[in-house]
């Protein structure tokens, strides 16, 4: 078995069907396992939804499956974004561990480079997580790492925190945010919030960035009006804890938790912002205790909630670590190089 040619094949992700994203997400949990990776491994109807709705609710601008001997062994897909960082393009791609070294990543990668160079794209980025094949397999088809960001991934065991910890926090933390309330939203931004929402995920460009030579990630009504929107299509419940300043009325602070209702079981942390003017009241600490007192009462098949981090994005990282969020894997980005 598996020495037959390699067979590529492009699909248009609209036209992609379940039970191949069923397989796909089998080779991606074979690679996680390969791994020793302890992260929620994607299951199929999340991955068809995905690759149709982008963050930017567009498909991916690629997707190609490979295939020996008629047998699915590993696909790849490339996001070309449009609104910031039209240069760039970012690929993702898994071959099964019994399918690997035998030119099967190569061949997607050309696909990948082909349309790349078609659309005009001069940095190509590719990201892998530190204990796998990628990084050497990266690196032997000319990527590099050199300068690029690694982020940790932590968890925080929600059923097995300690008890009352996220209320002594969140009190704690209330103590330094008196001029703060806190409002919780539940899925998609109501029209008369957008305008105030794109300047809470802008906050998010003070963050490290994985490449720092990076353009910010531009957000405005119709970028968040796309989030929101992938996110529901892909049945993705986003929880949103925001808070504003009450002498002012400004919004001054957001985190985010989705939870997948395919997998409800690992929730996944998104942004967690505070617009410059109003850091420094511990807002992060609470929104994010606050978030995880909510979600434990209100959606108790959460078992945990993942996060990631820039390994030198030290304050959020601290906060993290108070609500008891260890370590579970790192990934590392890398890009093409000139
Ligand atoms: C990265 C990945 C897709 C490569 O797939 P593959 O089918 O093994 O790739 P190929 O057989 O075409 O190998 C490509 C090159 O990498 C080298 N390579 C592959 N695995 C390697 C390893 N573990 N150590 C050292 N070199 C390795 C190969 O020797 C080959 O180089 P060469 O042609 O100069 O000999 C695969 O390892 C994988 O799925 N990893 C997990 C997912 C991931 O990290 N993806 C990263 C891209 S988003």
């Amino acid at each position: 078995m598996l020495n037959g040619r390699v067979d590529i094949q492009r699909v248009d992700p609209l036209d992609l069907d379940l039970g191949t994203a069923d397989e796909m997400a089998a080779i991606d949990r074979a690679s996680i396992e390969a791994g020793g990776l302890d992260i929620p491994a994607p299951m199929g109807p999340s991955k068809l939804k995905a690759l149709q709705l982008w963050s930017d609710s567009r498909p991916v601008a690629g997707l190609w499956l490979a295939r020996v001997d008629g047998a699915l062994v590993g696909h790849a897909m490339a996001h070309l974004p449009v609104e910031s960082n039209s240069d760039s393009a970012h690929l993702r791609g898994t071959v099964h561990p019994e399918a690997r070294r035998r030119g099967v990543g190569r061949a997607l990668l050309a696909e990948v480079l082909d349309l790349a160079r078609d659309q005009g794209r001069k940095k190509l980025y590719a990201g892998t997580w530190q204990t796998g094949a990628g990084g050497p397999a990266l690196e032997a088809m000319g990527f590099s790492n050199e300068g690029l960001g690694v982020y940790a991934v932590r968890r925080v065991d929600v059923h097995n925190a300690p008890h009352g910890l996220w209320q002594r926090l969140y009190d704690e933390a209330l103590g330094h945010a008196a001029d703060y309330e806190l409002v919780h939203m539940v899925g998609p931004t109501p029209d008369d919030l957008v305008e105030d929402m794109v300047g809470l995920h802008a906050a998010i460009n003070d963050a490290p960035m994985e490449d720092p030579a990076a353009e910010a990630d531009h957000w405005d009504a119709d970028r968040v009006r796309a989030y929101d929107n992938a996110m529901a299509g892909r049945r993705q419940t986003v929880y949103r804890v925001l808070a504003r300043h009450r002498p002012s009325g400004e919004w001054a602070g957001l985190s985010m938790l989705c939870v997948d209702e395919f997998n409800p079981t690992v929730a996944f942390q998104e942004d967690t912002s505070v617009v410059r003017a109003h850091r420094g009241h511990r807002l992060g600490l609470l929104m994010k205790a606050d978030m995880l007192r909510w979600i434990s009462q209100e959606r108790p098949e959460v078992t945990a909630a993942d996060t990631w981090n820039a390994t030198n994005n030290h304050h959020m990282i601290a906060v993290n670590e108070r609500l008891g969020a260890t370590v579970i894997a790192h990934n590392q980005t890398y890009r093409l190089r000139d």
